[in-house]
């Protein structure tokens, strides 16, 4: 068996075209325009781009992007003042802090002062609790997409055996959560996991979220499963540099019924579910009807 490739870029494309279609409604219905700040503390190499790339895009789906970059020393005091004023500005409707922060702030109190309405990332105490509880919230962006790829490939998952392997609070822990929503019987599985290869052999579908380059090989997937990467490890081979997720993309794709590549698979759907959730955000603020297909 052959793998057909789930495009995660041209469904990030697909979504950012919703997301922008809605923007423009909104504006000539309602005059709203859904604003999405962006706070950085330091210059974490990674999390510039990240975040140039946010602020692009915000843009580009025709939103209110407002950066906030803060030295690497910044105080917490400060740091919260900020939170403080862009909850109660009604011109934002999305915050995200990138994380990670520099050691010096304490990131669950940075993140628990954001308003839950207004938590993109979903990281707050709230929205956790809301989503562990099956309530309406906002979405962590990563699981948010997978899902997103996962229910336009399978339709239902209803019944479906998923692993997820990783329990990290942005990703793991939110997508079991999102899947067993879904109605599928989930395992978590982690590093203290016994027997992993066993436990991912009886997966429909993996997701494998762990950060760890290549770890899953082929004969740790069942025939015809879908496969899932969240893994985005830099390595170097034959003197290069290269992006692999934390499949063995050669090996499963032979087995796997459906796989993500890395890149182009999750990774695009991420910005493209956070500008999903601050749509999301300003319809809720607003009392409007929020979009079909964006959320969970
Ligand atoms: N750093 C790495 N991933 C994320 C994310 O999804 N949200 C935020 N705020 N920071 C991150």
């Amino acid at each position: 068996m052959t793998a057909q490739i789930i495009d995660g870029k041209a469904f990030a494309a697909t979504v950012r075209e919703k997301v922008a279609g809605h923007v423009t409604r909104l504006k000539e219905e309602n005059g709203i325009t859904p604003g999405l700040a962006v706070v950085l503390v330091g210059e974490d190499p990674a999390s510039q781009v990240y975040v140039r790339s946010k602020g692009k895009q915000t843009v580009e789906v025709g939103m209110n992007s407002y950066e906030h970059k803060l030295d690497a020393d910044t105080s917490e005091e400060d740091l919260l003042a900020l939170i403080d004023k862009l909850n109660n500005d009604p011109a934002v409707h999305g915050i995200l802090v990138q994380l990670p922060l520099p050691g010096h702030l304490n990131e669950d109190l940075v993140i628990n002062s954001i308003d839950p309405a207004k938590d993109v990332d979903g990281f707050h105490i709230s929205n956790v609790g809301l989503l562990g509880t099956g309530q309406k919230s906002m979405v962590p962006c990563t699981p948010l997409g997978c899902l997103m790829m996962l229910r336009d490939h399978h339709g239902s998952l209803s019944g479906l055996n998923a692993v997820v392997i990783g329990r990290s609070n942005i990703v793991g822990k939110p997508m079991a959560q999102l899947l067993l929503g879904d109605s599928c019987t989930v395992t978590i599985a982690h590093s203290r996991t016994k027997d992993l290869p066993e436990v991912v052999r009886g997966a429909d579908i993996v997701v494998a979220a762990v950060g760890r380059p290549e770890m899953v090989p082929g004969d740790w997937i069942r025939e015809g499963a879908t496969v899932i990467d969240v893994g985005i490890n830099r390595i170097e081979r034959d003197g290069k540099n290269k992006l692999v997720g934390d499949v063995d993309f050669e090996s499963a794709s032979k087995v796997a019924g459906a796989i993500t590549p890395v890149p182009g698979g999750v990774g695009p759907m991420t910005i493209a579910c956070l500008l999903a959730n601050t749509l999301t955000a300003c319809c809720r603020a607003n009392g409007l009807a929020e979009p079909d297909g964006l959320t969970a």
